[in-house]
């Protein structure tokens, strides 16, 4: 029987909400997060909501921290069956003005935080013949201007996802990535840019989703069943991709003149140069 589930970033925003749903099925689930609050608060609702489970702080950054997470899973739940990876933080600033720090800090999470999950996890998704779900972003597939740090950490998450779809039919681990267009959550408390008026920019944007966080993991719940291997929860986003796949050039020059706009906002911003 599959019912056991381990979430990074389980303590806020989307990781909680996939908790929560898998949790109405009354599965098990190993959360973590670097937030312990959060994480007491999700295995809470979690109970509440027909599930149980354990938490365990777990910095996606340090292998050893995740190993040490896939140890705990074994000894708590004799093994795992879906593992989320879907710990990620948010930025923003155009390429001209972001820091290489900017670049480290937002690869080493959004990317190498994937990847490292994946690795510290194999072993056990080997032997149960498991899940893995990776949480991208439509930032995989749409390159939008002032986020270039995020837009490769998150293609990085969808190619990594891409290849082992590949190499891990044969071991008959599946694996599947979620591409979301923007959506309230927590996320912005993680902003990290060169240009503080970016934030209130993604702000605007987290807030104008028709759909919210618990959508979005009814709709990754029902797709994983379905054996849907890119799961795009938003419309929009579905009808920009099919746009971008039938006409690249159309949607690289909406990117562009996006890119000028937000420029002419910034230096009005700062009183023109
Ligand atoms: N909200 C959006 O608009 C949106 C859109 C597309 C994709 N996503 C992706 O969804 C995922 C979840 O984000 P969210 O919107 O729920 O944001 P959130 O901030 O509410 O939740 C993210 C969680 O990740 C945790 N986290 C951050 N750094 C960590 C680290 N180094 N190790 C372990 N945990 C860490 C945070 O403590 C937080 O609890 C992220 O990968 C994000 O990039 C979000």
């Amino acid at each position: 029987m599959h019912n056991r589930m381990m979430i990074t970033g389980a303590g806020s925003g989307l990781g909680r909400e996939i908790a929560l749903r898998w949790a109405r099925e009354g599965w098990q689930l190993a959360l973590s997060d670097v937030n312990e609050a959060g994480l007491q608060e999700t295995l809470r609702l979690v109970r509440e909501a027909g599930g149980d489970g354990f938490v365990q702080r777990c910095d996606v950054r340090d292998y050893s921290q995740l190993t040490a997470l896939a140890q705990a899973c074994e000894e708590k739940l004799g093994g795992i069956d879906v593992i989320v990876n879907n710990a990620g933080v948010a930025s923003g600033g155009f390429f001209s003005e972001l820091q290489l720090e900017d670049w480290d800090w937002q690869i080493a999470i959004n990317l190498m935080g994937v990847v490292k999950g994946c690795k510290a996890f194999l072993p056990l998704l080997e032997q149960s013949k498991g899940t893995i779900i990776n949480i991208a972003s439509m930032a995989a597939l749409m390159q939008g201007p002032a986020m270039s740090n995020y837009n490769v950490a998150k293609a990085g998450v969808l190619a990594l996802s891409e290849s082992l779809l590949a190499e891990l039919r044969e071991q008959e681990v599946r694996v599947h990535v979620v591409c979301p267009s923007f959506f309230q959550t927590n996320l912005l408390d993680s902003f990290r840019g060169p240009t503080p008026a970016m934030k209130a920019q993604v702000g605007k944007l987290l807030e104008s989703s028709p759909i919210s966080a618990a959508d979005i993991a009814d709709y990754i719940f029902q797709r994983v069943a379905e054996g849907e291997f890119m799961i795009l929860p938003h419309e929009q986003g579905r009808m920009a991709w099919q746009l971008k796949q039938q006409n690249p050039q159309l949607l690289y020059n909406e990117m562009a003149s996006m890119a000028e706009k937000m420029r002419a906002k910034a230096r009005q911003g700062r009183g023109g140069e």
